[in-house]
């Protein structure tokens, strides 16, 4: 028997004023989308901004249902449009934003489990890492270089 720790690594901005190049620009649309979300349930309205490696950007917000199950998060809406308008061009990085209407989300939000299981498909698919930026309305700025440091363990591919 042994005991094994696993560790994580992040970046944390202060505001987003300290992000620079793409970073920067991503997250500034993620911000500019955010509004875009169709969230009359959860009045959570969640922007995504992705990069692809051939320069290509890709936006998604968040899409709700009456039947609650039916609707998608941001970040799927934008990978799943990026992965069928451009297959096998890989991803390089994608920021988030969440705004909640009772002004709580100043604190970095990061992605749901079904995100982080989906965007983790494509890391592994690709075998180059996903970046990964999260951030509330406001405030705090969170990096991570890859998906894999927000799943471990994660299954995939390889477990089939
Ligand atoms: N949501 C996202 O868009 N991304 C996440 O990673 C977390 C949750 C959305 C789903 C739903 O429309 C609303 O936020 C509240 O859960």
């Amino acid at each position: 028997m042994q005991e094994v720790k696993l560790t994580t690594t992040l970046t944390v901005y202060d505001n987003l004023n300290e992000l620079v190049g793409s970073d920067a620009s991503l997250m500034h649309l993620a911000i500019k989308v955010r509004n875009t979300a169709y969230a009359p349930y959860s009045n959570y309205k969640v922007g995504a901004a992705i990069l692809l490696e051939n320069g290509e950007i890709i936006t998604g917000t968040n899409q709700e249902n009456a039947a609650y199950p039916s609707g998608l998060c941001a970040e799927r809406v934008a990978i799943f449009y990026a992965g069928s308008q451009y297959p096998g061009v890989p991803i390089k990085k994608i920021a988030i934003t969440a705004a909640a209407s009772n002004g709580s989300s100043n604190e970095p939000v990061s992605s749901c489990g079904a995100c982080r299981q989906s965007i983790a498909e494509y890391e592994q698919k690709q075998k180059t890492p996903i970046e990964m930026l999260f951030m509330g309305e406001t405030g705090k700025v969170i990096k991570m270089n890859s998906l894999a440091d927000l799943l471990p363990l994660a299954f995939g591919a390889d477990d089939l």
